[in-house]
């Protein structure tokens, strides 16, 4: 049995190698292998022995080892079988029954970052700045709903992608909103990314050169799948400023729940105090539609104080404490 790594207790991971142990985890030559430390720790918190435990994009088979290490049972697929026990399988439709797997671990392309094979079904020739990417991966991640036991966690690996003179796609964050349709997050762990490449010097100039950031680190998602008859939570709707509609804005301020039967002069006094709160704290704007004027007095070239952004209301406007 392999050497035993570290069970990680921050959401900052950082391991020296692909590798634990003595023995081999997947192949560390494999352009793109996961270190082996991330299965290891997911398999430790989240299954037990003789578990299933399915990687449905599995590469050189990292997670397979560790299953096998971990007394877990392993399935592995791929586009590119690289060893006899990985399926040949599109990770879109993978040959298992619903609710059949206690574990998912994935780690995809990252769009077109590595060229992994010529399969033109293969995610990594799909671009992440024309939607296919998403399109694709919005599958996988349902195909993995589909196959994971309800109140079962998974969990997905991946970087955000910059290519010199494209925009920045934070990758991330949108394979974060799509799995945040089918499950709760349950935590992010940021990984540091010990890349060969990244040692190398030129990189690093350029990267001053040319005004951008190397990736320094990968997102670990972890998410749980609601259990049966439990509802996912509603992800937070934003409303940008033109959204906002007149009628939709609050005219007075919003008293505090369980005031519904207090006397009518007694709500307009506690109107009234709120309103003066929120001016003191900046916060003018939240319920007024009267545009902010700047206090005369204020310094040329400083933020107005109420407008919350910068400065600490009071400081800069502190009424009679304040020299002319
Ligand atoms: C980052 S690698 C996985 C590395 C793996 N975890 C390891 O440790 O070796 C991504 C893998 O996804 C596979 N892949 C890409 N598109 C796929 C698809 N549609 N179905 C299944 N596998 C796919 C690639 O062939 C590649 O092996």
């Amino acid at each position: 049995m392999a050497k035993r790594p570290e069970l990680m207790t921050t959401t900052l991971w950082d391991f020296p190698s692909q590798q634990y142990g003595d023995e081999s985890q997947g192949d560390k030559n494999y352009r793109g292998a996961t270190p082996a430390y991330i299965q290891w720790n997911l398999l430790q918190r989240y299954t037990k022995a003789g578990e299933l435990v399915v990687d449905p994009m599995c590469g050189s088979g990292t997670t397979l080892d560790v299953a096998r290490d971990l007394g877990r049972r392993g399935l592995g697929f791929d586009l590119q079988p690289t060893r006899p026990d990985i399926a040949l399988c599109d990770a879109r439709t993978l040959p298992l029954e619903d609710g059949s797997a206690d574990f998912v671990f994935v780690d995809p392309p990252y769009s077109t970052h590595l060229e992994y094979s010529e399969d033109p079904r293969c995610v990594g020739k799909l671009d992440a700045r024309d939607g296919s990417y998403y399109e694709a991966m919005g599958m996988v991640i349902a195909e993995i709903d589909r196959i994971l036991k309800p109140g079962r966690h998974m969990a997905l690996y991946v970087s955000d992608s910059f290519q010199k003179g494209k925009p920045f796609c934070p990758i991330g964050f949108d394979l974060f909103s799509i799995m945040c349709a089918h499950f709760e997050p349950v935590d992010i762990v940021c990984v540091t990314r010990r890349n060969r490449t990244l040692l190398r010097n030129h990189w690093h100039t350029s990267a001053v050169e040319g005004n951008y950031f190397l990736r320094g680190f990968n997102y670990l998602f972890i998410m749980r799948k609601p259990g049966i008859g439990e509802r996912l939570v509603p992800r937070p709707v934003i409303h940008t400023k033109t959204e906002t509609t007149e009628r939709e804005r609050p005219k007075t301020a919003i008293l505090p729940s369980g005031s519904a039967n207090i006397d009518r002069n007694r709500r307009k006094r506690i109107s009234r105090k709120m309103r003066e709160e929120q001016k003191t704290q900046g916060e003018g704007r939240e319920w007024s539609n009267r545009p902010v004027e700047p206090k005369r007095g204020n310094r040329p070239g400083r933020p107005d104080p109420r407008g919350g952004k910068f400065g600490r209301p009071g400081k800069h406007d502190g009424g009679g404490r304040r020299k002319p």
